[in-house]
């Protein structure tokens, strides 16, 4: 069993202490929200610390350049040019969590799209095994009750046809405010106040959470292959049966394909 690195850069961050990092790294899987089939896999994490960056993504390709390998992870307690989804920004105050991890996938570049599907349910499958029913709202959201909770945000690099390295980037509300349409655990746990929730207010939690979350929707992934993790992340998503509205007409979600599309009637 690897036991887990800890770099960081500084030692301690306002917000978020790396002392209590490393020991929520260190609970029991079944407390992270592993499912049993991963709760042996102890995947070692190479942890950078910052106290604000532009995009924790961004940093994350920085130390891939500098020769950092799979397992690095970033996390800054503010970001000050986060991306989100469709090249929109990503708002990101303190008490947020923003994480970004570098994986070595090495597969086709048409499957890449699975890799945001293996993020997503790999989270939400976490959080719905600690109590929070946690859905996903095709292709990357979040959602706790049609409210955005997180999202996920993946980059490749590819070369030939391969993708040769990714890094997945997630953003959760914890503590931070959020608009209208969002929710954060914080929130959650006021609404809900049992005793189950209590961990999802702490940063340091939800960061080894979402860390084992990744992981474990990575292996899903790579380990049954791309069909079992489709019908897994079928059975999480919030929009089957939904009316979405595309080019001005209605439509009605069907499924999710293996390329990562939405299939509508
Ligand atoms: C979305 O639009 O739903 C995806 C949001 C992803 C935001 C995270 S925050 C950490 C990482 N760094 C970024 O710049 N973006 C992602």
């Amino acid at each position: 069993m690897n036991t887990q690195a800890l770099d960081t850069n500084p030692l301690d961050i306002k917000g978020l202490n790396a002392q209590k990092l490393s020991d929520a790294l260190k609970k029991p899987p079944q407390q992270l929200g592993v499912t049993p089939l991963f709760g042996p896999i102890r995947p070692k994490f190479r942890l950078h610390l910052y106290d604000c960056v532009t995009s924790t993504n961004t940093v994350a390709w920085d130390l891939v350049n500098q020769g950092c390998p799979a397992g690095t992870v970033v996390i800054a307690q503010r970001q000050e040019a986060g991306r989100g989804q469709w090249g929109r920004p990503w708002q990101s105050p303190l008490g947020g969590l923003y994480l970004s991890l570098v994986l070595q996938p090495e597969v086709p570049v048409e499957r890449s799209s699975q890799l945001t599907l293996a993020a997503a349910w790999g989270l939400s499958t976490s959080f719905s095994n600690l109590g929070l029913p946690v859905q996903i709202k095709w292709p990357n959201d979040l959602v706790v009750q049609g409210r955005k909770l997180g999202g996920v945000l993946t980059e490749t690099r590819v070369e030939g046809q391969q993708i040769t390295t990714a890094v997945v980037g997630v953003g959760l509300n914890v503590t931070n405010p959020v608009p209208p349409t969002g929710i954060s655990t914080a929130e959650l746990r006021q609404i809900d106040s049992s005793e189950a929730l209590n961990p999802l207010v702490s940063l340091e939690t939800v960061a080894a959470i979402a860390l084992y979350g990744l992981n474990q929707g990575y292996l899903y992934w790579q380990s049954q292959g791309a069909a079992a993790l489709l019908a897994a992340y079928r059975a999480n998503l919030a929009n089957l049966g939904q009316i979405v509205v595309l080019d001005g007409h209605q439509w009605q979600v069907e499924d999710v394909t293996e390329s990562g599309r939405l299939r509508v009637k």
